[in-house]
């Protein structure tokens, strides 16, 4: 709810850039947030993108829009600044389901391995890991580090996928994200039976059986970079339906299709407006992290920062 009690979405609007500029507030929003907040906000983009912009800013303040793990990386990369989250709900059920005792079992089944860690995971298991990775840098990262066997947690389906590429040993958790999960090969099948003339492209966090069936497979930022220079009239967007604001933004030319109805990210849709706005206003809620873990999830988060170049 937004306390200022202001009705109307352009004062709304015209509000919170007042706000973001007179507390030297920079709003970041990734690529699923709705339309109104990537439209509001400073910089969009995929997780690694924002994690980049997080680590190098002048701004007093970072307001994340997007889930709680992109916001408390951003307060572990720049720690000297107040790093906040419209709404502290907003979690990503991936990143809940390996926890660091998880982490200390799989090191100690394979301690020959080296730990890559998705970012959508929590600060302590970043803490346990040796360098962290995204959908757009996972098989670089694997490839970077100095080991032949690999720990990949959470996300078994992007481990999944980077194994097709590399002759390293991937020992995948068993995480995923019930988004990209519930979008199965029947339903790909069915909207390129409606539209055979477009091409696929799909986030790694889809099932294997459905990346088999894709043209492209792409983090949402490659998919918008891709957009932007391709001559394709038509694309079928196998991820998250938020991001065809932006896709449509750099590309109004094409016309993008969701690959189904329900792909849809209940978490990243808890931010609006009216929540950011009074996030503003009150500078809440403040993402803080334990300084002993952001000193171990800092050194894995760097570590990805040095070798995604
Ligand atoms: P990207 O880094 O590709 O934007 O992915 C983030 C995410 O949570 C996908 O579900
Ligand atoms: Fe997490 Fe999936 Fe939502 Fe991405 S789309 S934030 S992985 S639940």
């Amino acid at each position: 709810m937004d306390v200022s009690g202001i009705q109307n979405p352009l004062d709304v609007t015209a509000a919170i850039k007042k706000l973001a500029r007179e507390k030297k507030a920079l709003i970041l929003a990734h690529n699923y947030q709705i339309a109104e907040v990537q439209d509001i906000a400073d910089h969009t983009g995929d997780s690694l993108e924002l994690a980049r912009i997080a680590a190098k800013n002048d701004a007093d303040m970072i307001v994340f829009c997007g889930v709680y793990f992109m916001a408390e990386s951003a307060s572990i990369l720049s720690p000297e600044k107040k790093v906040i989250i419209p709404d502290p709900e907003a979690g990503c059920p991936m990143a809940d389901m390996v926890g660091p005792e998880d982490v200390m079992e799989m090191k100690a089944i394979h301690p020959d391995a080296q730990v890559v860690t998705y970012i959508n995971s929590s600060a302590a298991v970043k803490a346990c890991s040796d360098v962290i990775c995204t959908s757009s840098n996972a098989l670089k990262i694997v490839e970077r580090i100095d080991a032949d066997k690999i720990i990949f947690l959470p996300d078994k389906n992007l481990g999944s996928y980077v194994q097709r590429f590399t002759k390293k040993t991937i020992i995948p958790g068993k995480g995923f994200c019930p988004t990209h999960e519930k979008f199965t090969r029947e339903d790909l099948i069915a909207v390129k039976r409606m539209h055979p003339d477009a091409l696929v492209m799909v986030h790694p966090e889809c099932r294997p059986e459905v990346v088999d069936m894709a043209d492209k497979v792409f983090s949402t930022g490659q998919m918008v970079e891709f957009a932007a220079r391709t001559g394709v009239k038509k694309i079928i967007v196998g991820t998250e339906t938020g991001l065809i604001h932006k896709l449509s933004s750099v590309a109004p030319e094409i016309e993008f299709i969701p690959a189904t109805g329900s792909f849809i990210c209940p978490n990243m849709k808890k931010i609006n407006l009216d929540v950011l706005h009074t996030s503003l206003i009150e500078e809440q809620t403040v993402v803080t992290v334990d300084p002993l873990v952001r000193e171990g999830a800092g050194r894995a988060l760097e570590r990805m920062l040095e070798l995604s170049y």
